[in-house]
């Protein structure tokens, strides 16, 4: 069974309610000038009418570099249960309404606010072992509420009989999901 658009969607909203689910942990790709750059990260939010997914990230990390340059990523999911691929492709953007930033903020457990706080910024080398540690007020000021709008969605389910490939592209002048199925 493959799933429709709105099923894909809903599983997504799944995903990023539910630890244990595997499309929560997302491989999220970028642009640097070297090439393309790849990392893990945690699906906070799903708002499919606004074909939005929310990410958390620390506004120092090199991700933010890359999306400055290029506003397009990859984002890739994998069920292993479900056999289930989700390759999505959008425009990502730093939330910028202070209200709602706060909002998540506030949804975050305090431990847990210590990911965006190190006093040194992500990826910079720890010269000495006393070096690095975590402060709240960096956190809150680092926090970044990272939106990405989808605008395709490549499925694919892997089956021992057939393989059921499925294309949803977001079309702008129809405000619709236009659906085709492919060679897996
Ligand atoms: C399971 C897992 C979940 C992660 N979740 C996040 C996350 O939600 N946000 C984030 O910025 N980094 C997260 N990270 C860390 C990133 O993978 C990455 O190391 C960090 O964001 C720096 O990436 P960058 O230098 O490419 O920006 C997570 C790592 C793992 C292994």
């Amino acid at each position: 069974m493959t799933l429709s658009v709105d099923e894909t969607w809903q599983t997504l909203v799944r995903a990023s309610v539910d630890r244990r689910h595997p499309w929560r942990v997302v491989g999220f790709c970028t642009a640097s000038e070297q090439g393309p750059a790849a990392r893990s990260v945690i699906l906070r939010k799903v708002l499919p009418a606004q074909r939005q997914l929310v990410f958390f990230t620390d506004s120092r990390s090199e991700k933010m570099q890359h999306i400055a340059r290029c506003e397009q990523v990859a984002l890739l999911f994998w069920n292993p249960q479900h056999n289930l691929q989700l390759r999505a492709t959008g425009l990502a953007a730093a939330e910028q309404d202070p209200a709602r930033i706060e909002s998540y903020w506030q949804s975050i457990p305090d431990h847990a606010r210590r990911d965006y706080g190190s006093t040194d910024a992500p990826g910079v080398v720890l010269a000495d072992p006393g070096q690095g540690g975590y402060d709240l007020a960096v956190a809150r000021r680092h926090f970044v509420v990272l939106n990405v709008v989808v605008d395709l969605i490549d499925s694919l389910k892997l089956a021992r009989d057939e393989h059921m490939r499925q294309r949803f592209e977001w079309s702008a002048s129809t405000q619709v999901w236009q659906q085709a199925r492919l060679v897996p």
